[in-house]
């Protein structure tokens, strides 16, 4: 039975837990605990039902978390909209007409607001998303630290400037992600992302006509859906991965080693430089992948997050309050 003792001992546990998870990041998992605690279970609910709605809806979520973290922190600028007297980052080079799931964030955003009002940002809803998109097509879960706050502005020369393109070379893509504090093997696995989802054209154009390091047949298939004159057919898909485009697993790696990447910067992690042992680890192990992947998603989460006072809690994640 439990005497005061016991419970005073427990109670200060608790409390010695809290200050430790404050006080070693600001972010932490149980931000929302009393605050908010159904925003989880919203946010997988909807991003859940996005995904039985379209498959490549897990992917684009994916990507805009990436897009978000890298230009000025996970902080939410990649989904203000442009108005006449302000500049998003929607129309920079590697976002314009590519981005997509503003909608289900607005969606989620929505429902969190009506159970818990005004009080989890843009920047969170969106990065419990794409762990849910993750785990939802078979990849790997992980705890999702929280707390971030929403920006008031955005930066389209840094999402111009900071993000990797499909045509960086392995020293570029690997200097940018140097640039936010991620290691080359954090990039690596941070890569295999495009073990799902889809590329225009435009963006695999040059590596399916030009580029030699590549296997024929399979960059046959690719030009016969990607017409070689710049122009067109730009916005014409193909999945990135070639294997289980839906599936979240480590056959993007089993297609580099293959020659089968679609991008010039794909097929730079598997080009006789420092990537392709990790490539090569990956393609075989994809329990490695998986926990080098979740690591990679932690530390990319966890790039310059406002908290405190900074930044504010948005109404409409399109909108500065
Ligand atoms: C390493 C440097 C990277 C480059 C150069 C790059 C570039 C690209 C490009 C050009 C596309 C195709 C966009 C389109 O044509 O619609 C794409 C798609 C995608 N990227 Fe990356 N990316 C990189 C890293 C990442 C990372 C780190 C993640 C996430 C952790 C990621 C997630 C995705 C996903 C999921 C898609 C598919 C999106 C969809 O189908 O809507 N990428 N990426
Ligand atoms: C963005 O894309 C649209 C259509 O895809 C194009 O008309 C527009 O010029 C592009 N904007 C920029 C800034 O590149
Ligand atoms: C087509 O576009 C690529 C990349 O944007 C460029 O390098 C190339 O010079 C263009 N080719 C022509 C014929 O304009």
């Amino acid at each position: 039975m439990a005497n005061n003792n016991s419970i005073s001992k427990v109670l200060s546990g608790i409390l010695i837990l809290f200050f430790l998870e404050c006080s070693t990041g600001q972010l932490y998992p149980n931000y929302y605990y009393s605050s908010c605690p159904p925003v989880t279970d919203i946010v997988k609910t909807i991003t859940e039902s996005a995904i039985a709605y379209d498959t490549r809806m897990g992917a684009s979520l994916l990507r805009l978390f990436f897009h978000d973290c890298f230009v000025k922190g996970c902080d939410g600028s990649v989904l203000l909209d442009d108005t006449t007297t302000f500049t998003g980052e929607k129309t920079a080079k590697p976002n314009n007409g590519t981005l997509r799931g503003f909608e289900v964030i607005d969606q989620i955003k929505q429902a969190v607001d009506e159970a818990c009002p005004g009080v989890v940002s843009c920047a969170d809803i969106l990065a419990v998303a794409a762990r849910d998109s993750v785990v939802t097509l078979g990849g790997p879960y992980w705890e999702v630290k929280l707390g971030r706050r929403d920006s008031r502005g955005a930066s389209i020369s840094k999402a111009n400037k900071d993000l990797p393109t499909p045509t960086s070379s392995l020293t570029t893509i690997t200097s940018k992600f140097a640039d936010q504090g991620l290691s080359l093997k954090d990039m690596i696995a941070l890569s295999g992302a495009h073990t799902i989802g889809k590329a225009k054209c435009v963006n695999f154009r040059s590596h399916v006509y030009k580029d030699s390091n590549k296997n024929r047949f399979f960059s046959g298939f690719r030009q016969s859906i990607c017409p070689p004159v710049n122009g067109t057919g730009d916005d014409n898909l193909a999945p990135l991965d070639m294997i289980t485009e839906t599936r979240f697993d480590n056959s993007y790696f089993q297609n580099l080693v293959a020659f089968n990447g679609l991008l010039h910067s794909d097929q730079e992690l598997f080009n006789g430089g420092p990537a392709d042992l990790q490539v090569l680890l990956y393609s075989n192990w994809q329990e490695a992948f998986f926990s080098d992947f979740v690591e990679g998603m932690i530390k990319m989460g966890d790039i310059k997050p406002l908290t405190g006072s900074k930044g504010e809690i948005r109404r409409n994640c399109r909108k500065r309050n």
